[in-house]
């Protein structure tokens, strides 16, 4: 990894005279760069790249794609298909939130697309089979929100064991009900986690600093954090626990996972959590649960309806029980926004910036939700003769051999590929090549392979 001037030096000039060795080190790194970084690689069309970035991506990212050398246009709105279609010709890369569709018909005018970041979680919003038959990969920050999940998760263990929303309400309509009956401390309480990930295991952090025990269930063996113990059923977790909070995916095995039979075995009086997916819990199973007050209070923040924008209605249309769950009381209800806060957006920003970047310059799809997975060590100031290939083809036999043969003349300094459905990804790093001749013409013969996709020419 490079080290950055400005810290160098800073660096070089806070060592005292008498670490001269590290002193000398830092200051020739300064003068003369390190022969084995990474060098930076251009396309050899030598074409300057263009990103189209749309809806109000983090400035953070725009001006990292900015300090790249990209041209960047910019607009805070999403762009309707016709849009797009006008006016994607013209651009390599392109950065979208979720309102933005990019559906076949703008894949079709995107002739010189390579790369679309999804600066958001979801990536429903692509139509991910078209890009990836269009050579195309796409990035999306799945994980940047983890941490906004997890504290709010912290925020409703107390908010639910104190009935803070009903004394709020109550106060607000002026009615002073200042009262500590069925109102709890969490410290010394069992939390169970159903879901062991990335949102999971962060949580476990933070709520045992607040003194509870916790325990976790999840299909995998993991390595529990701090004094958290993983238990081997979910039934386990559900009868020794005081709040029970669900992390796990929508998936066949986890939709109605906690129904009636589930929130039976749950303690009397317990509490019930759920950021993770709407049709995770049988709400109207829930709703019985807690009106016969087996179940003390539940915060949800997500449903298996949701209205499609802010001001949309929630009510009885969208889902038929909401108006019963909306009126009972220790029921937090919020609209999605678990993951958003303004550092998971920037967190979001950076990851996705990166990513995108990285597949420009280097050709690594490491992250890529639709391709398969490729990277290759980097190529090193000192390898001033070499050149890389990223050649996306259809993933059929004999592939491999085609694209060897044109590479015969030259040494391969390495090579890695991989499949991921009908599309294959192959980079290879050759030296001694003419960047100026020889590159045409093996481009024109890897082109000719005949599941040639795209191929790109880096050095
Ligand atoms: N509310 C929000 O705004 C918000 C934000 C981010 C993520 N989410 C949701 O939170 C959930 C968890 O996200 P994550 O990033 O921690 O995911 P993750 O993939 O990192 O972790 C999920 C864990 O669940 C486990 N799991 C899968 N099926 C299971 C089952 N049947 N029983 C027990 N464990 C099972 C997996 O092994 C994995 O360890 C996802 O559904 C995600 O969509 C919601």
């Amino acid at each position: 990894m490079s080290i950055p001037i400005s810290i160098i030096q800073s660096v070089a000039t806070s060592v005292s005279p008498a670490s001269s060795s590290l002193h000398d080190h830092f200051r020739r790194r300064a003068i003369d760069p390190d022969p084995a970084e990474p060098r930076i690689l251009h396309p050899l069309e030598n074409e300057g790249l263009r990103l189209l970035i749309l809806e109000n991506i983090s400035q953070e990212a725009v001006a990292a794609f900015r300090s790249q050398g990209y041209h960047v246009d910019h607009h805070t709105k999403a762009f309707t298909e016709d849009e797009l279609v006008e006016k994607i010709g013209s651009y390599h890369g392109i950065g979208i939130r979720s309102k933005t569709k990019i559906t076949a018909r703008v894949l079709q005018a995107a002739k010189k697309l390579l790369v679309i970041g999804c600066f958001c979680i979801g990536t429903n919003q692509v139509d991910l089979e078209a890009a990836a038959q269009a050579g195309i990969p796409v990035f999306n920050s799945p994980f940047s929100n983890s941490r906004s999940v997890a504290e709010l998760v912290m925020s409703e263990l107390v908010v639910l064991s104190r009935q803070l929303f009903e004394r709020a309400y109550e106060i607000r309509t002026g009615l002073w009900n200042k009262q500590s009956k069925n109102c709890y401390e969490i410290r010394g309480k069992t939390l169970g986690i159903v879901g062991y990930g990335h949102i999971g295991s962060q949580l476990s952090v933070l709520a045992e600093a607040f003194g509870m025990r916790v325990l976790f269930h999840d299909v995998l063996n993991i390595m529990p954090l701090g004094q958290a113990q993983q238990v081997e059923s979910l039934d386990a977790l559900l009868a020794q626990s005081d709040f029970v909070t669900l992390h796990v995916p929508e998936s066949p095995d986890t939709i109605n996972m906690i129904s009636r039979g589930q929130l039976s075995k749950m303690k009397k009086g317990a509490y019930l959590i759920n950021n993770a997916r709407g049709k995770v819990v049988d709400i109207p199973a829930l709703i019985e649960f807690l009106e016969s007050k087996h179940i003390a209070g539940a915060a949800i923040d997500v449903f298996p309806n949701e209205p499609g924008a802010n001001g949309d209605p929630f009510d009885d249309q969208l889902n038929s029980w909401a108006s019963k769950l909306r009126n009972l009381p220790n029921v937090v209800l919020t609209p999605h926004i678990g993951g958003s806060t303004e550092e998971a957006q920037r967190m979001i920003g950076i990851e996705v910036s990166t990513y995108v970047s990285r597949y420009l310059g280097t050709g690594s799809t490491i992250g890529a939700v639709n391709f398969p997975e490729v990277d290759l060590r980097a190529i090193t100031k000192d390898q001033q003769n070499q050149i890389r290939i990223c050649h996306v083809h259809r993933n059929q036999p004999g592939v491999l051999k085609q694209v060897n043969d044109a590479l015969s003349p030259y040494n391969v300094e390495k090579q890695y590929s991989d499949s991921k459905g009908e599309i294959a990804y192959v980079m290879a790093d050759i030296s001694n090549v003419s960047t100026t001749d020889d590159w045409a013409a093996l481009k024109e013969r890897i082109n000719n392979t005949d599941a040639n996709i795209l191929t790109r020419f880096l050095a």
